[in-house]
């Protein structure tokens, strides 16, 4: 059984510790994912207008005939709706299929063209992405038009992803940032601890989510040998092990699967020692390795 723990954040509400991660999940099988996952209990669904897929997300929230109010859902703004954050929700809303979200977060703290050659991946003549400059627009004018959704009623909580330190220097000294972000979304795992962001959000208030908890595509943390004995000793699956290590270190975490099998064992969670904890950290001091680090041309990650 799950541990149905929840964690709370700046804005009251309760965000669930366990949620099923969506992307790179196939249009014709996240619908049955999403569905598998509501059954078995799962209460977050996080996805994003990037991945192409929140039509059959929401198709598969409706054909689960799970109250809405019974679950958190989050999706995300991508970096082409920065100038025109409004827009970027109701198209999220509508492709759901549903009133509200419980979280919308600003996927990367980047801006690119909404009139560029692409509307998802703008690119210039030059091959280089096709980024605002910040003399134009940045993210803190993008957080400043987040702050005004959550008088609409639509949004129930705001935050950010991919936020290092530094760019929340940026953001909440901003005279325009009057809203903590609820939560930071970030990629973290054994090889990625992330210990220096986590404190920081923790001494704003901030909740931070563990994206890519499994290292990523085809969950290569799973062959850890560190891992693999404590799994072996708990008599759990290195999956289990590896995202009960980021929910009882308070973070919350969204292990993407398409296989049924998966998604019901992924949901198992449970506590472990603070040795083992201890022990699962200390693997990020002599293997650092960060999964997810699209090209942007920016400096993203300031910590690394
Ligand atoms: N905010 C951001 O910028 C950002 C970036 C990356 C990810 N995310 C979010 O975080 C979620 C999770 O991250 P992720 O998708 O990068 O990676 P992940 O959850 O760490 O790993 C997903 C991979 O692990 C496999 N897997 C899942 N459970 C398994 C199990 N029990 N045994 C063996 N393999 C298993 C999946 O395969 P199958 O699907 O084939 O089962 C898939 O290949 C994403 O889906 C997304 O929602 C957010």
């Amino acid at each position: 059984m799950a541990t149905g723990r929840t964690f709370k954040l700046n804005t009251g509400a309760e965000i669930p510790a366990l949620g099923l991660g969506t992307w790179q999940s196939p249009e014709d099988q996240v619908h049955s994912a999403v569905l598998t996952a509501l059954k078995c209990g799962y209460k977050l669904i996080d996805t994003a207008f990037v991945y192409g897929n929140e039509v059959a997300v929401g198709q598969g929230i409706k054909d689960s005939g799970v109250a809405r109010e019974s679950f958190f859902l989050t999706t995300k703004l991508w970096s082409t709706y920065h100038t025109r954050v409004a827009e970027g929700l109701e198209a999220s809303l509508k492709n759901l299929g549903v009133d509200y979200l419980d979280l919308f977060l600003v996927h990367w703290p980047v801006c690119m063209n909404a009139l560029g050659d692409d509307p998802l991946f703008p690119r210039r003549e030059d091959g280089t992405r096709d980024l605002v400059p910040e003399d134009q627009w940045d993210f803190t004018k993008t957080w400043a038009e987040m702050q005004k959704l959550l008088d609409t009623g639509k949004v129930r909580a705001i935050g950010v992803s991919n936020m290092s330190i530094a760019n929340f220097e940026k953001l909440l000294a901003a005279p325009t940032t009057t809203v903590i972000p609820a939560v930071n979304q970030v990629e973290l795992h054994p090889y990625l601890p992330q210990e220096k962001l986590l404190a920081y959000c923790e001494a704003k208030g901030i909740h931070v989510t563990a994206y890519s908890p499994l290292g990523s595509t085809s969950a290569p943390l799973q062959e850890d040998p560190i891992i693999q004995e404590i799994a072996k000793k708990a008599g759990k699956t290195p999956a289990q092990v590896l995202i009960s290590w980021a929910i009882t270190r308070g973070t919350s975490a969204i292990p993407k699967s398409v296989t049924p099998t998966r998604i019901e064992s992924n949901f198992h969670d449970f506590v472990l020692s603070d040795s083992d904890v201890a022990a699962i950290t200390a693997i990020g001091k002599t293997t650092h390795k960060r999964m997810v680090s699209p090209a942007w041309g920016v400096t993203i990650f300031h910590e690394d």
